[in-house]
């Protein structure tokens, strides 16, 4: 393919035929009858949405999810149409805009209900929400203990339809232990106790990718990827479980070369000191493009099919790794920060262990200075993302 940057040469490519294979290995987990939501929200964590949800929309998937009213406006103004939920919460002040874009709003207390009720009934429109559950994720939702105290605000819907009713597991990397088991147990209960007083949401959702690939009886009517449709597994056991394919490779190309002295003191604060006449590579890269400054002389990098250690500490604009090595280095030879150069691959996991962090953050860290470019490895366009 093509480089997409005709200026610094640092960018992500995401390729949309790997993208296709994790969103069918989705589909291979689960139940004919049941839908899929791909979670795209964070810039579709990092890879670029609208560029992602329209290759989904294409694959298959019946929806989406974004975390706020900006991220779902972003899809419908990019000609996405097909249902948008707003997982993180809505503002009152937000409402109109909501009902405007035919967003699904996330609904997790009361207030909200009523004034959206309001809007839409003075709109004279119908519209779809979700009701957020707390099953014991400690973050937003109504408690699921409080069911009862919701049921009377229901009764009096006339312009609201209670869509989906949904909950999100504590533990996301694994399905492992009690906890997922009681969250799991606490949300049947909820979904009982709506049925039994004549409620009954069609789509019914709690499985983000660990649930996918671990966890059958949380799929209901609906799922929730995000982390296994961009390649990364939710825990290393589960690449044995279902094989999935990195989406992002994120790189760059060799600014300058420079040979030093033993001795040497390489970037801020001299934390590297060279043993030996060295070859050091400055990569225009940095903390400001979301190359983690814990990588500092701690992370690799793939060139010429090989791994260089970063040296010193990242700028913010650009890193240097030792290259003395490996044989043939010259400057703007290509430099993989993440994803695969040949055989070699540096995966999200292991720069986030690098980082003191997960690849979720890994990903979206990476910044806007960064373009995205989507293409298809099985041929096809380049896209600017
Ligand atoms: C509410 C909600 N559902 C689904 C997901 C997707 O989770 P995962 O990326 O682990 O599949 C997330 C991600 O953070 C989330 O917050």
């Amino acid at each position: 393919m093509t480089l997409l940057a005709k200026g610094r040469p640092t960018v992500c490519t995401v390729d949309l035929a790997a993208l296709r294979w994790n969103f069918q290995q989705v589909r291979e987990r689960i139940g004919p009858g049941v839908k899929v939501l791909a979670v795209v929200k964070a810039n579709a964590y990092g890879h670029g949405a609208l560029g992602v949800a329209k290759a989904l929309a294409d694959a298959g998937s019946e929806s989406f999810g974004v975390a706020t009213l900006e991220e779902g406006i972003e899809l419908r103004a990019g000609g996405i149409e097909a249902p948008i939920l707003v997982l993180a919460g809505v503002y009152l002040e937000q409402l109109g805009e909501l009902v405007e874009c035919r967003l699904t709003p996330a609904i997790c207390e009361a207030e909200t209900l009523k004034q959206l009720e309001r809007e839409a009934r003075r709109r004279g429109v119908t519209l779809n929400f979700h009701l957020k559950v707390d099953t014991g994720m400690g973050r937003i939702g109504l408690r699921a203990e409080e069911v009862d105290s919701w049921l009377s605000e229901l009764g009096r819907l006339q312009a609201l339809r209670l869509e989906g009713l949904f909950s999100h597991f504590s533990r996301a990397e694994s399905v492992e232990g009690s906890y997922t088991q009681e969250q799991l147990q606490a949300f049947q209960r909820v979904l009982q106790r709506l049925r039994s007083a004549g409620y009954d949401p069609p789509l019914i959702h709690l499985a983000n990718s660990a649930a996918v690939i671990a966890l059958p009886s949380a799929h209901f009517t609906m799922v929730r990827p995000g982390l296994m449709l961009y390649g990364a597994y939710p825990s290393p056991e589960m690449a044995s479980q279902v094989t999935l394919r990195p989406v992002l490779t994120w790189k760059t190309r060799v600014l300058q070369l420079k040979k030093v002295p033993k001795g040497s003191s390489i970037s801020y604060g001299q934390t590297f000191v060279t043993q030996r006449e060295s070859l050091i590579a400055t990569l225009p890269v940095g903390y400001a493009d979301g190359y983690h400054r814990l990588l500092s002389n701690r992370g690799e990098v793939l060139i010429r099919r090989r791994r260089a250690p970063i040296v010193g500490r990242i700028c913010m604009d650009l890193t240097m790794v030792d290259v003395t090595d490996v044989s043939g280095v010259t400057q703007g030879d290509e430099v993989v920060l993440l994803g695969a150069q040949g055989e070699a691959t540096i995966a999200a996991d292991e720069m986030a262990g690098w980082a003191e962090t997960i690849s979720y953050e890994i990903f979206t860290s990476i910044g806007p200075r960064v373009p995205r470019g989507h293409y298809h490895s099985e041929g096809g366009e380049t896209t600017r993302g």
